[in-house]
């Protein structure tokens, strides 16, 4: 997934937009994927994953930091998201199927709190960041 100069830009200044209030969207976009995607729960079985819960919103915001992080060096995604990639890949073994699924959810929770950031040009580097998020999570599966 190669980002232009234009995505890069626009991935920033959606996340400059978003500020402080990405650590909600982290929680939120995870209490979508498991309302709209019930099987992504079983990721989960040591969590209270009903809406509101403690475990989901500090989740969230552990979510939310990564997603940053990743902005912060987005010619660098891979190195940024090293040990996430580590964790994700040899120890949690989610499907890789379900890193669409969040991205999406994610995607969905920035545009209805901010639709007039969300032009169609945005969402697709959006999209294209969030598509590269995963594929990082995702590259050390052997
Ligand atoms: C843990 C980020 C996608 C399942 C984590 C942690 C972060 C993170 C930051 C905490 C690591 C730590 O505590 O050191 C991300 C990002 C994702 C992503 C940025 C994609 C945008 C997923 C998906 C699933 C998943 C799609 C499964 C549906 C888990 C699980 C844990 C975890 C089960 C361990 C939770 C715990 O026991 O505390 N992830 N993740 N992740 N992630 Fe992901």
């Amino acid at each position: 997934m190669v980002l232009s100069g234009s995505d890069k830009t626009n991935v920033k200044g959606v996340f400059a937009k978003i500020g402080g209030q990405v650590e909600e969207y982290g929680a939120e976009a995870l209490e979508r994927m498991f309302a709209t995607y019930p099987p992504t729960k079983t990721y989960f079985p040591h969590f209270d994953v009903s809406p509101g819960s403690a475990q989901v919103k500090a989740h969230g915001k552990k979510v939310a930091a990564a997603l940053v992080e990743a902005a912060n060096h987005i010619d660098d995604i891979a190195t940024a998201l090293s040990k996430l990639s580590d964790l994700h890949a040899q120890k949690l073994r989610v499907d890789p199927v379900n890193f669409k699924l969040l991205g999406q959810c994610f995607l969905v929770v920035v545009a209805i709190h901010n639709p007039s950031v969300l032009t169609p040009e945005v969402h697709a580097s959006l999209d294209k960041f969030l598509c590269a998020v995963g594929s990082v999570l995702t590259a050390k599966y052997r």
